[in-house]
């Protein structure tokens, strides 16, 4: 079965395209879901995107997601990511990994955007490539999903291979 990956944008994200242009590239989210779609079909992986501008509405897709079947997360939470306790508990609640992106370079911005309080939580980070963070997002969503599975496979023994009867021998019957 081909793994499934959620794609979560938070608030402001349905604006792409027309919102600071110089800061987020001129590309709709649609068009970005579009190229994370193709991604994912290129990869061998099915990938949903949904935005919301509501703190609970991402929460409660985040708390769905293993139920839904998804193996992991790329979450842009916007503005969240600078102060939503709440959207970072839902992080660290729930069982499948998730990878937090950001279409600018927060660090190089206002202060106030250094801090993201999802970070500790999130598996990793992926910031200021414009629309390629959501792609190298879903790349490492597919590299922790082969590690899972590897150490998985190495826990479970292999049942014992069943032995073939040898080949008969062709030729002289050896004199002994
Ligand atoms: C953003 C960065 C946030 O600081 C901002 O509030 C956003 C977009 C990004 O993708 O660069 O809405 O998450």
């Amino acid at each position: 079965m081909p793994m499934r990956c959620l794609v979560l944008h938070g608030p402001n994200l349905n604006l792409l395209g027309r919102r600071e242009p110089q800061i987020y590239g001129s590309l709709t989210l649609a068009a970005v879901d579009r190229l994370v779609q193709e991604h994912g079909r290129r990869r061998g992986v099915r990938v949903e995107c949904r935005q919301s501008n509501v703190e609970g509405q991402l929460i409660d897709w985040l708390q769905g997601a293993e139920r839904e079947g998804f193996g992991g997360v790329v979450l842009n939470p916007g503005a969240f990511t600078h102060y939503s306790i709440a959207l970072r508990d839902a992080v660290a609640g729930i069982g499948v990994p998730v990878v937090e992106v950001h279409l600018s370079n927060i660090h190089a911005r206002e202060p106030w955007r250094h801090q993201s309080v999802i970070a500790a939580v999130a598996r990793g980070q992926v910031l200021g490539f414009g629309p390629v963070s959501y792609l190298l997002g879903l790349e490492a969503l597919i590299a922790v999903e082969g590690e899972a599975r590897e150490s998985r496979e190495a826990r479970q023994p292999r049942a014992p291979r069943a032995r073939r009867p040898a080949p008969a021998r062709a030729g002289r019957p050896s004199r002994r």
